[in-house]
């Protein structure tokens, strides 16, 4: 079975059962500031489960896109990847204990076919300190199941990870007691984490054993919560009905079920196997990376000599995975449309991208090959994610260009670290009066200074995670706390150069996005020359990233007539030129056929008017506008280049496009 008949599975499974299947909402929140990614399955169902109606009813299923950003570094081991998809079903203060449970069980033993004998179970052993019982009514209903299955149901007493490791499990024990760190589940963790206001609830999760051999750097004996490997928790059942106040823990007017299972993780073991790189989604990106970069994911025993080889072969594996979960990861994104940049989601993207094209690297992946990998990733998951196969060609052009672009500067950035790491070690000792390198005194001291940091950063586009883990490998640290206050000072004085500059307008009025403004007027002009004076403005909306312009005209755009407008437009920066101001009465302005404008009413009687005049004395474009504008074309910094052209509405069309530069963008 494939990672895609397991989702479908499971969301008939569910259906039959009187749930609504809901479709995934999207990676970013909505009306949730207080994180920047959904990174589990009842994330955007936290108003419902706190008694808000559901328009689909009680009963709600579906397969949520997650992203665990704080993952990232773990990322390289058997199991962990920052995007994942989250199994989950939903009770609104309908059923409970006694249907999830079983239900859960049958979904994993009857339709996906795994071997009972594996499965193993854990329950809350109670809280006294925030006031919530032992869960012997889970306990009951695990008994009777299993029971009923022919499975031994012996219950045993774990209290913390810890305590397993030294108690152990016997043969004939299914049903695993652990305390409020393992079994209680709430966005925050455990009750003495949670924020008040916040809901959560002692939890049922259920592990799959694969059978391997116990690593004792784990703890003394295996346990179904030992991290060695061999126990995979393959879903939870929270019985959310308590949320944190003032006072302590109270029930929620609901008692709700809130589950969620990996699916990547049901889906290895299925396979019987704990590598959740080796399911048929993943699976498909590493079979790309190996042959494009002639390397093997792995070896079997016997196929190596030497220790030394296997560490190298552990280290290429890692590669492998972090390669293929990082494209994976920014695919989503894009998908979802955050696009590579400096801030908030889409430094995300751009992290991922850039710690990949690393990666890459290191396993001989030929340079250009990102597209390619990113297109394996949309093959096996457009079945469904539409969204996936319907921006396809965004998607692969946004991961091309970061690539690109990461790549001008990667080599360069490179030196510039070996040369930092050089004074570092230089200025570090000093024997017979000469300076000599002394790595052992530079990996126990030094650092990495903050503004180096900095100008890693802005100048060669090294993300600060990345010039950490180079440092790292080089034995050396960074001063993070002097690069966040340097980035703070730099923010400060680009926001109040922006201030003082201007007023009102676009998104923000940082230098990229005027950059788009100016060019945006140039694009309009460019239109109505090449379509027609019937086009004009129904809508424009611009950021420091892209502009989206909406325009009256009644069909599609040819890819030839894109071509030619971004042609027409990158001329017209490139022959230089200005814009000027003019102020004068809206009248006036309105009579003057010369003078383009759209929402007239909107301005008051007093109008300014944009002309942008070429270097040869050509007027390209005479707008209605409150600016702001450059002053003058060579401002304008990149390649003008139209991404998409679609529909926005009857006889509008879109137009996203933006600047692509051959720098990095500092955008703040
Ligand atoms: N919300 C629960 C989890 O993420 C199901 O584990």
């Amino acid at each position: 079975m494939t990672g895609n008949d397991i989702r479908k599975k499971y969301l008939d499974f569910m259906a039959k059962n009187g749930h609504a299947v809901i479709p995934s909402a999207g990676l970013v929140p909505e009306n949730d500031p207080t994180t920047l990614f959904n990174g589990s399955g009842m994330q955007p169902l936290v108003p419902y489960l706190m008694g808000e109606t559901h328009p689909k009813g009680v009963r709600l299923t579906n397969s949520q896109k997650c992203f665990r950003a704080e993952d990232i570094d773990e990322v390289g081991d058997n199991r962990h990847t920052t995007f994942f998809e989250m199994l989950g079903n939903w009770s609104l203060g309908d059923y409970f204990k006694s249907e999830q449970l079983p239900w859960f069980y049958s979904f994993l033993v009857d339709e996906v076919g795994l071997d009972p004998n594996k499965i193993y179970v854990t329950v809350f052993q109670g809280d006294s300190s925030v006031g919530v019982p032992k869960d012997t009514e889970a306990v009951e209903i695990w008994k009777k199941i299993l029971n009923e299955r022919g499975i031994s149901n012996g219950v045993a007493e774990m209290g913390s990870e810890k305590e397993g490791g030294e108690r152990g499990m016997k043969e004939h024990e299914r049903i695993f007691y652990y305390d409020s760190s393992k079994n209680w589940w709430s966005r925050s963790g455990k009750p003495e984490k949670m924020p008040i206001g916040e809901i959560g609830g002692p939890d049922s999760e259920v592990f799959y054993d694969f059978g391997t051999e116990h690593n004792p750097e784990f703890g003394k004996h295996c346990h179904p919560n030992c991290d060695c490997g061999r126990f995979l928790e393959i879903g939870n059942s929270v019985f959310m009905e308590y949320i944190k106040t003032e006072t302590g823990f109270e029930k929620l007017p609901k008692r709700n079920v809130d589950f969620g299972g990996g699916l990547e993780r049901i889906v290895a073991s299925t396979i019987n196997n704990n590598d959740v790189f080796k399911v048929d989604l993943l699976w498909n990106t590493i079979q790309q990376i190996a042959e494009l970069s002639g390397k093997k994911y792995e070896f079997v025993k016997g196929e190596l000599s030497h220790d030394k080889d296997y560490d190298s072969c552990t280290k290429t594996k890692e590669a492998f995975r972090i390669v293929t979960d990082h494209i994976r990861g920014a695919v989503f994104m894009i998908g979802d449309g955050i696009l590579p940049s400096n801030t908030e989601q889409g430094y995300f993207v751009r992290r991922l991208l850039r710690r990949a094209v690393r990666y890459a690297d290191i396993l001989g992946v030929p340079a250009g090959k990102f597209p390619e990998l990113a297109k394996s990733v949309i093959e096996s998951y457009q079945e469904h994610y539409k969204n996936l196969s319907i921006n396809r060609k965004e998607i692969m052009a946004t991961i091309e260009q970061e690539e690109v672009q990461f790549r001008k500067t990667l080599e360069n950035g490179l030196k510039q670290f070996n040369k930092i790491e050089l004074q570092i070690h230089v200025n570090t000792k000093e024997l017979n009066g000469k300076k000599v390198l002394d790595k052992e005194n530079a990996k126990a001291k030094k650092a990495i200074s903050a503004k180096n940091a900095f100008d890693l950063f802005t100048t060669y586009g090294f993300p600060i995670e990345l010039t950490e883990e180079i440092a790292m490998e080089k034995g050396l640290i960074v001063d993070r706390h002097g690069f966040e206050k340097l980035m703070a000072e730099h923010r400060e004085k680009s926001r109040s150069g922006a201030e003082q500059k201007f007023k009102g307008g676009l998104a923000d009025q940082g230098e990229k996005t005027i950059q788009y403004h100016t060019t945006t007027h140039l694009m309009l002009a460019a239109l109505r020359e090449i379509l027609g004076s019937h086009v004009h403005q129904a809508g424009s909306n611009i950021t420091g990233e892209r502009l989206r312009y909406d325009f009256y005209h009644p069909e599609k755009l040819t890819p030839e007539t894109l071509k030619e407008v971004e042609d027409w437009v990158n001329d017209a920066i490139k022959t230089g030129g200005e814009v000027t101001i003019e102020t004068m009465t809206k009248d006036k302005a309105q009579k003057d056929s010369t003078i383009e404008g759209s929402f007239w009413d909107r301005y008051p009687d007093e109008v300014k008017v944009y002309t942008m005049t070429g270097s040869d004395g050509t007027v390209f474009s005479r707008e209605l506008c409150g600016g702001p504008h450059v002053n003058n074309f060579t401002e304008i910094k990149g390649t003008f280049k139209i991404n998409k052209e679609e529909s926005s509405s009857a006889g509008v069309r879109r137009i996203k496009a933006v600047l692509h530069e051959d720098q990095p963008a500092l955008i703040f």
